[in-house]
């Protein structure tokens, strides 16, 4: 299955024309089962996706469960103090071995008892070993390449992806001192939504849409004129959202912050699915997955300072994260229905401190889905025929 026309045009023209008037994509981009097909190969599965956080498996043999493009997976801890994602696949006959989450000494399949230990390699197949041929080499559980990015956990389910550190470098130095590494999860949380992936990654990246949809919780803290892009990079974009002069600012905050990181929140896309709004003393952060074409997984969290649990504050930054998280789902519902109007067009985006980044993961998308040169015409149509 081939790209959509109306995108593979738009997302084409990115790479011949770099100086192109900055337009939303088609319709097809947001709702097409063959961009879906073609995005979960070359974003999703060839890319570093997050699945939580290394603070939710402290100790060893402590895990959690989830689901990340239909695969079921385990995230772990082994002796090595290494935080591990697993298949979490029987290689004896495919039952699930975990559910929810917990610590185990081992890992122990509930329908006949293989075992295996936090590495994924098999310690015990009953009776089995007395089976002429058994190899309990070929029998350990995938265990996938890991990378942990201040605190996230990221995975990449191909083994194809280049390495984590190269694409993101640049983000670095907008997100070290904010020291997420020592913040904590507050309730890691899972939902799914009637809506293209993309359709939420691009809203929670663009401040735009501040000062109009949350007029009342974040317009007072960080309206849409105070947005100031960063420049993106290979693998991430962001802005920031400067706090208006009267609002408060935060308490309990890194000693290594600057004076402007202390009054922004600093809002970070690591591509394809990973948002984040890093505020002084907390970060709200998503983790998007496609599970349709206009159906999605979000494992999303605030994490917070540990002076904050004690507060009361990162209770009341979870709480406000769902309130305007709410005012984000409704707008978007509507948004989604409006693409499947045979009338929706593409739009002309706002300046690139308000929308910038939305333009940035386009490139990005351009770039996973045709390749560096991008394609001739020519080309995508011998592959159409
Ligand atoms: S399916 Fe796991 S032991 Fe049989
Ligand atoms: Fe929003």
């Amino acid at each position: 299955m081939t790209l959509p026309n109306d995108t593979y045009e738009a997302l084409n023209e990115l790479h011949h024309n770099p100086d192109a008037v900055p337009m939303s994509m088609p319709p097809s981009f947001y709702k097409d089962e063959a961009m879906l097909e073609q995005e979960t190969e070359a974003v999703f599965l060839n890319g570093w996706l997050c699945v939580g956080r290394a603070d939710e498996v402290p100790e060893e043999g402590d895990f959690y469960t989830l689901e990340l493009l239909g695969e079921p997976l385990i995230v772990t801890r082994n002796k090595e103090d290494q935080v591990v994602v697993l298949s979490n696949v029987c290689r004896h006959r495919g039952s699930q071995l975990l559910t929810g989450r917990g610590n185990n000494k081992r890992i122990t399949c509930p329908y006949h008892r293989w075992s295996y230990d936090f590495d994924g390699k098999l310690l015990a197949a009953p009776l089995v070993d007395k089976t002429e041929g058994f190899d309990r080499k070929r029998c350990a559980l995938p265990n996938f390449r890991t990378h942990v990015w201040f605190g996230w956990v990221f995975v990449n389910l191909s083994g194809k992806a280049g390495e984590f550190e190269e694409s993101i470098r640049g983000a670095n130095q907008y997100v070290k001192n904010y020291h997420a590494e020592e913040m904590r999860s507050v309730e890691p949380t899972t939902e799914h939504w009637p809506l293209n992936w993309k359709c939420l990654a691009e809203n929670f990246m663009e401040g735009y849409h501040l000062t109009p949809v949350h007029l009342k919780t974040l317009h007072p803290m960080c309206p849409t004129r105070l947005c100031e892009k960063i420049p993106g990079g290979d693998g991430y974009t962001g802005y920031k959202a400067h706090y208006n002069e009267n609002y408060d600012g935060r308490t309990e905050i890194h000693p290594d912050m600057t004076e402007e990181e202390a009054r922004i929140s600093m809002m970070v896309w690591v591509y394809p699915g990973f948002v984040v709004a890093l505020s002084p003393n907390s970060a709200v952060y998503m983790s998007i997955s496609p599970t349709g074409p206009t159906d999605l997984q979000v494992r999303w969290d605030v994490i917070a300072r540990q002076e904050t649990f004690e507060s009361g504050e990162a209770k009341n930054r979870f709480d406000f994260a769902v309130s305007f998280n709410a005012e984000d789902r409704e707008r978007l519902m509507d948004v989604q229905k409006g693409l499947s109007s045979r009338y929706a067009d593409r739009g002309f985006l706002a300046p690139p401190d308000l929308e910038g980044t939305v333009w940035d993961f386009y490139h990005y998308m351009s770039k996973r889905l045709l390749g560096d040169a991008g394609t001739d015409r020519s080309n995508h149509e011998r592959n159409t025929a």
